[in-house]
């Protein structure tokens, strides 16, 4: 192999790692989205006083499309991150809503095997940490489809 190879892989490497860096500098934020989901149907279900639902699939959905997912762990709880624009952290809650993509029933065979877990997003009080945005669900409720 000769040098000269070696010599561009690098280049191309540090050119990388420099563009990178600068792209963390200018980024606008991150947003996480964390919270619990319940296994239960209902409105603005209380998630502290239901059972849990473990490996439920959640979307932020944002004007139709799906900006982030994640899965529930053990005790129902998740947490998803996507891009946040400073100002538009008031447009991004009004017109994103976290949808629950697993049926009720996969947690309680009682409950459910169609319609889906929905809930709006609000802002905690510390809101904004060091250029993260942190939103909760407002509440799910149980939505037939
Ligand atoms: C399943 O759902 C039914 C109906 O809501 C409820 O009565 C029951 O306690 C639930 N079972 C569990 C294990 O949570």
């Amino acid at each position: 192999m000769a040098p000269r190879a070696d010599v561009l892989l690098l280049a191309v490497a540090v050119a990388a790692a420099a563009c990178a860096a600068a792209s963390a500098q200018t980024r606008p934020g991150r947003l996480v989205v964390s919270g619990v989901v319940p296994c239960n149907t209902g409105t603005l279900i209380d998630a502290a006083t239901s059972p849990a639902f473990p490996d439920a699939k959640v979307e932020l959905r944002c004007g139709g499309s799906v900006v982030a997912r994640a899965t529930t762990r053990r005790d129902g709880s998740f947490e998803m991150e996507a891009d946040a624009v400073a100002g538009a952290l008031g447009a991004l809650v009004g017109a994103c809503q976290l949808v629950v993509d697993t049926p009720l029933a996969k947690c309680n065979a009682t409950l459910p095997a169609a319609g889906a877990l929905v809930s709006s997003l609000q802002s905690p009080l510390a809101g904004m940490l060091g250029g993260v945005f942190r939103l909760d669900p407002a509440g799910f409720s149980f939505r037939m489809n």
